[in-house]
């Protein structure tokens, strides 16, 4: 029998951006239009059996009162997902703040990044970035990158099983 490999994963983005759909959508398949926004950080597990990875998930707020407490969601992840809204481009340039921050206070060489451009339901009518500029970006910072939707279940198992397969096996 292969042992689980436990990896901290932290979320982090602008409020609003669908961290905490996501997380919803991944742990236990669910989606609230009006979910509401976390306060200080949300703590889930998730196990991927296929992949033996139990994922230990922080989901921090967005809020920037919140963004000193980053830190202590951050120090020894494994990885990282930075969440955007496609629909929002000064939900991107936070996300570029993220990964700046990242790679300065993460000392785990090995530290997974995926950048996530969520609501990719809503591209046709209100997309804002696009995403070559966003992928562009992502292969320049050496980042996995993902369109996603939480509403309408749109490459979220794709994500974590990617980041799942990227971990370095123990
Ligand atoms: P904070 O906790 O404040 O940092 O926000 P968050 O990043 O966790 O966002 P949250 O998951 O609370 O979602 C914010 C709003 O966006 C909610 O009303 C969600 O229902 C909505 N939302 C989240 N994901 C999607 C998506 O994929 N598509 C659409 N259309 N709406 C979404």
């Amino acid at each position: 029998v292969e042992q689980l490999v436990q990896s901290k994963l932290v979320l982090l983005g602008e409020m609003g951006s669908g961290k905490t759909s996501l997380v919803q959508r991944f742990v236990r398949g669910q989606y609230f239009e009006n979910q509401e926004s976390t306060i200080g950080a949300s703590f889930f597990t998730k196990t991927i059996p296929e992949k033996h990875v139990k994922f230990e998930i922080w989901d921090t707020a967005g809020q920037e009162r919140y963004h000193s407490l980053a830190p202590m969601y951050y120090r020894g992840a494994a990885a990282a997902i930075v969440v955007y809204d496609i629909t929002h481009p000064a939900s991107f340039e936070r996300a570029k703040k993220w990964v700046w921050e990242l790679r300065q206070n993460v000392q785990n060489p090995s530290l997974i990044i995926a950048l996530v451009g969520n609501k990719v339901d809503l591209a046709e009518e209100a997309r804002q970035v696009p995403e070559a500029d966003a992928r562009t970006y992502a292969a320049e910072t050496g980042l996995l990158y993902f369109e996603t939707s939480a509403k309408a279940d749109i490459n979220v198992t794709a994500l974590f099983d990617e980041v799942a397969d990227k971990l370095p096996k123990a």
